[in-house]
């Protein structure tokens, strides 16, 4: 019979987290949430390559007990105000035969969810471990639906989700989304991944997921010493879908800011010579179709000036991308500019229009090269002006190269604690010189935007770009999807706002499968501090009044609440700005048209509001009629309700202006 250890609930006493050990001492979590066993009697432990692993002939030595409750303020975000309340449990254990060892469990259970994690105290037998194995498991129900994308795939975090049930789930990338037959949605994922390997989910058997931690490239998952602790093993609870939503467990989990002053970091929209390449216009290669010339860096800065975009990105500014520059990592230099790019000329160019130059730094994988050239990178990026940095790791999972201080390459998981460690370098030295970070080809976000808040965003999902014409485009689902899962992380740099939705040409099966009305509701639904513009400048002289959307709506939030939602079918945001009083929303549909009813309760009470309604037209259809669209004014308060009209891949864009008073 197991032992009961010690249990802990949650402030509202609806989650339960509940420790046991067995007759050999191994220990053992389980969760339920009200009535339901959600998560089954699931081990834990870790294994070393060289010393006794921690997992059984172990007996508690203390429990203690904490509660906490308070506030604390984003300087970015998609709220400003977080509560982080929560009752925690610690529970120490210690060998009873074998070589003395000691580890302690801490747990805290919030009203959304809950974390766990391993902390190992300095202790003699266990200086310096490797560890080969971590064993926590989360034993899940098998006839619940997951949402999922592969695990340790060579396209890294970019496939689609899939919907099955837990038991086709094989190795899996968290977070991973599941609705019990319940009803009841949960998130498996982790907080605050330092030092140490992300873990995808492996099924061991029906319904025992288990961590599988990212291998280095000898072999062993993780390289430390005691004292350490884990990451957070997380689980997100809501009884419904929004509730996932609108969780703030991984931010929480998180540590405070440790960058002291971040005024300089700073939330803002752009556009960028980009999307010209990956539609084929444009080369990322010099010659003729070189998209990073100095003539039209100047006409996206003028444009940007024009319509109030706070940075313009400039790709392929730099030698090394003619060739095969996915396999050509070594020869980028992050210094030069190719000739037909006046870098000092576009920069001061753009800081005289208040637009200020984002950088770029492709690395295809080769971090050795990348960390070689950082601080001269950097360094000048620093001295032109320039606030943030779009990096890239385009390799193939597992293929990131490492050029050790013998000159041997080793190839390394972009999720491993080679990979962590790295991005984790980058902020710090880009911090240095008050500089943000856009990550591509990342590790999954576990919330570290709290601890450095100048890691801005990141992709880690099929983001727009697959609607180019290098890959068959993104179903319409794939963004709603996103919201229940990727999202869950944190902030995304998905690219929105594609305009020319069939940019191939009609008939093409390379487009955007989604209405234009979808693309404007984006900015809304998929949250990211920055957000960028990524059609061309010419394609939004086409729809002028819809892209008014794009030019008014903030990226920085005072508040947000999803308000209604069912994974991989809807969801519908309401955002409040920071610094102002507009609310806005933001309503996105899978391939199926719909109805909906959103009480407007989420205004303020003390204003009548003024809403500019940007709508799929009646005909309106992803595939035969994107463009049909109205944009019309009506007036609302909070105890009105709203009837959304959803098209097939279809959307809804609204900005609430409070109404002036009479004489006003
Ligand atoms: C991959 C990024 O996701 C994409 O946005 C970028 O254009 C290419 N790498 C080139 O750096
Ligand atoms: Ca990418």
């Amino acid at each position: 019979m197991p032992t009961h250890a010690a249990e802990v609930r949650s402030p509202d006493d609806r989650i339960a987290f509940a420790v046991e050990l067995d007759a050999d001492g191994r220990v053992s979590y389980h969760v339920s949430f009200d009535d339901e066993k959600l998560i089954a009697a699931s081990r834990l432990g870790l294994r070393f390559k060289d010393h006794v692993s921690i997992e059984s002939s172990l007996k508690t030595v203390g429990t203690e007990h904490r509660s906490s409750d308070s506030v604390w303020e984003q300087p970015w975000g998609e709220r400003r105000l977080i509560r982080d309340h929560y009752n925690e449990l610690l529970v120490e254990f210690e060998s009873v035969e074998g070589p003395e060892r000691r580890f302690a469990l801490r747990a805290r259970v919030h009203n959304d969810g809950l974390g766990f994690r391993y902390e190992v105290p300095e202790q003699a037998n266990y200086r310096g471990v490797d560890i080969v194995d971590e064993l926590t498991e989360f034993r899940v129900q098998v006839d619940a639906v997951a949402y999922w994308i592969p695990g340790r795939g060579w396209n890294r975090y970019e496939y689609l989700y899939r919907t099955t049930p837990v038991e086709d789930l094989s190795l899996a990338h968290t977070p991973v989304t599941m609705r019990t037959q319940s009803g009841t949605h949960i998130s498996i994922h982790e907080a605050a991944l330092v030092d140490y390997a992300a873990y995808t989910l492996d099924q061991r058997r029906p319904g025992v997921l288990q961590t599988n931690l990212a291998p280095r490239s000898d072999g062993v998952r993780v390289k430390t010493k005691t004292p350490f602790i884990t990451p957070w093993r997380t689980i997100q609870i809501s009884p419904n879908a929004v509730g996932l939503l609108n969780s703030s467990l991984i931010l929480n989990l998180n540590d405070p800011n440790v960058l002291g002053d971040v005024s300089w970091v700073e939330p803002g929209k752009y556009i960028g010579i980009w999307w010209a390449m990956h539609i084929g216009k444009r080369t990322w290669g010099s010659g003729e179709k070189h998209g990073a010339t100095t003539a039209e860096a100047k006409r996206y800065i003028d444009f940007a000036a024009e319509h109030g975009f706070d940075g313009v990105l400039v790709e392929s500014w730099n030698t090394g991308w003619d060739g095969d520059w996915f396999n050509n990592g070594a020869i980028f230099s992050f210094t030069e500019p190719y000739p037909d790019f006046d870098l000092q000329a576009v920069a001061n160019y753009a800081r005289e229009k208040g637009v200020r130059l984002i950088g770029h730094h492709e690395t295809s994988g080769h971090i050795s090269n990348y960390e070689a050239q950082m601080a001269d990178a950097y360094d000048l990026y620093e001295s032109l002006g320039v606030r943030q940095i779009k990096t890239g790791y385009v390799a193939d999972g597992g293929q990131m190269q490492r050029v050790d201080a013998q000159g041997v390459m080793h190839y390394e998981w972009h999720d491993s604690q080679i990979g962590v460690n790295h991005y984790q370098h980058v902020l710090e030295e880009a911090a240095k010189r008050k500089i943000s970070i856009n990550t591509h080809e990342p590790v999954k976000d576990t919330g570290l935007r709290r601890t450095y808040p100048n890691w801005v965003s990141r992709e880690g999902a099929r983001g727009q770009e697959y609607n180019a014409n290098w890959a068959l485009p993104n179903p319409p689902e794939h963004n709603v999807l996103l919201a229940y899962t990727r999202l869950l992380g944190g902030p995304m740099d998905f690219t929105p706002g594609i305009f020319d939705l069939t940019h191939q040409g009609p008939g093409s099966e390379f487009r955007v499968q989604s209405t234009l009305m979808h693309q404007l509701a984006l900015y809304v639904v998929l949250y990211s501090p920055i957000q960028m513009a990524a059609d061309l400048p010419e394609n939004y002289a086409k729809h002028r009044e819809a892209f008014q959307f794009i030019v008014d709506v903030p990226t920085d939030w005072e508040k947000s609440a999803a308000v209604a939602g069912e994974v991989g079918d809807y969801v519908v945001f309401a955002r409040k700005e920071r610094g102002g009083e507009d609310w806005y929303l933001g309503a996105i549909s899978d391939e199926e048209s719909r109805s909906l009813s959103v009480p407007l309760s989420f205004l303020d009470a003390s204003s009548t509001y003024i809403a500019t309604i940007y709508r799929d037209g009646d005909d309106a259809d992803w595939g035969a009629n994107p463009y049909g669209f109205v944009i019309e004014t009506r007036e609302f308060d909070r105890n009105q309700t709203l009837e959304l009209k959803l098209a097939a891949g279809g959307g809804t864009a609204i900005r609430f202006r409070p109404r002036p008073e009479a004489g006003q």
